[in-house]
Order: C-alpha cells, then structure tokens, then sequence
C-alpha cells in the first residue's frame, strides 16, 4: 500500500537473478566463455537478501562467492541458463538478467579432445550456432506483475550513442527496465567500481552515480522497486 517503506516492498518476495558468464564447449576441455565475473549479479542477490527477499541466483561462472542464503543454481551453457531460468522464475515477483550469455556455441561439441595433426598445418574451423535469447523468452512468457530487468553493456560508434543502442534494446528485448553500463572507456569487467544508467519501458532514464558495485546494486533495487506490485 502506499504508506508501505520502500525498504520492505522486497520483503518476501521472490527474486531471481542470473550473474557470471556461461560456457560454451569445443570439447571435453575447451570452451568459449567470456569476461564477466559475475559481481554485479552476486551483489544484486545480496541487496536484494538484506532486503528481505528470497533470492535465487542462477550461476554461470563467477569469480566472487554467491551470497550463502541464496538458492544457488550453478549451470555452465546458454542452453542450461535458458532451462534454468525457466524453472525458476515461474513464481518470481522479478526477474535480473545479469549474467553474459554467450550469443553463440560451437555447433558441434566434440566427444573427444581435439588434437592437432603431425603431419600439416591445419588448423580446425569452428563452426557457431545461435543461442537463444533468453531474456526475451522470459519477457514473452512472464506472468501478470512479473518486473523483468535486463543489463547491456554497450559502446558508442557511427550508428549510435552507447545510450541510443541502449534504449533500442530495451524496445526490442520488451523488459521493463534496462540497466545500461556505457563500456566505451573499457574499464568494467572485474573491477570493483561501476557506472550504469537505468533505463525503463516508460521511456524514464536515470542515472546512478559511479560507485562499487554493491553500491550500484542498492540504486539498481531503489529502481526496480516502484515497478514492483505491493498487493503481492
Ligand atoms: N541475454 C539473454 N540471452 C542471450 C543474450 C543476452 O538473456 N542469448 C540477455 C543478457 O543477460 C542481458 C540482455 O539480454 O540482460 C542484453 O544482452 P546483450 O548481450 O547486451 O544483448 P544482445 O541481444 O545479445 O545484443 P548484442 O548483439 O548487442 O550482444
Ligand atoms: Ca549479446
């Protein structure tokens, strides 16, 4: 109700929350992974568990303890993140997409490791498939009142500023906020410091000041919670 503390309106809910990079195999010992690690999406369950909800963090591979008290579902692929999620977010209040999902896998997997040949110089092509999209599944198949929330780390370049391409996805990707990290100067992945800009369906951009990542998580939930149905 509306005399309810913007502290408590997590209070119970359900929250799931994706974070780290997923792995894609060549092979029983090679995979194409990619640089996250997973801090944002770690310290996203943690404020959200201060704020009294019941958090589960679906995990790729993160370089940073998940918080103990979340329900910590480990996956490695794209394809495992997708099944997942889907699981878990069937009685979820909101739903983060934090993790970087590789948007391809090797076609093939091969069953034994790959070996070079003696006698050319060869070197094997790698064929890659598209995965799918798994936030935009979760947006299409979302019950009434779910909040979905995506992340894009973008860049500028000659078709767009990092926030118009920002601001597309968000159109395309049909969530109702979108946290943008401009990666134009270089300096996100692994570090401790951050800087996002949240953007809603609603067409709303506010910025967060730079800060840790814990930091930015409180912001991130200071964000979600308005959008987020107080009648449960
Ligand atoms: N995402 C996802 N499934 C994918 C790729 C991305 O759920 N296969 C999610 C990410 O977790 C993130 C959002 O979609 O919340 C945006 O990811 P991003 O890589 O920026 O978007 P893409 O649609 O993959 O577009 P791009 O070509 O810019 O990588
Ligand atoms: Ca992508």
């Amino acid at each position: 109700g509306a005399g309810s503390s913007s502290s408590s309106v997590l209070a119970g809910r359900r929250v799931v929350i994706s974070a780290g990079g997923t792995r894609e195999p060549l092979d029983p010992v090679r995979f194409l992974g990619n640089r996250s690690s997973g801090r944002q999406g770690v310290a996203l369950a943690r404020a959200a568990l201060d704020r009294g909800a019941k958090v589960t963090l679906v995990s790729g591979s993160i370089e940073v303890a998940p918080p103990p008290e979340a329900d910590l579902v480990r996956v490695e692929t794209a394809l495992q993140m997708r099944d997942a999620m889907t699981e878990a977010v069937r009685d979820a209040d909101v739903v983060v997409m934090a993790a970087a999902v590789a948007d391809f896998r090797p076609s093939e997997v091969a069953r034994h490791k790959i070996k070079k040949t003696v006698d050319d110089e060869d070197a094997p092509v790698v064929t890659l498939v598209r995965n799918p999209d798994i936030l935009a599944g979760l947006v299409a198949a979302r019950r009434p009142g779910q909040v979905v929330v995506g992340f894009a780390a973008e860049t500028g370049d000659d078709t767009g500023t990092a926030l118009e391409h920002a601001t597309a996805k968000l159109a395309r990707k049909g969530c109702d906020l979108l946290v943008l990290n401009d990666v134009s100067a270089g300096k996100v992945f692994g570090k401790d410091d951050t800087e996002v800009v949240v953007l809603a369906a609603d067409g709303t951009v506010t910025p967060v000041p730079p800060g840790s990542k814990e930091r930015v998580a409180e912001a991130i939930w200071d964000a979600v919670l308005p959008l987020v149905n107080q009648d449960g």
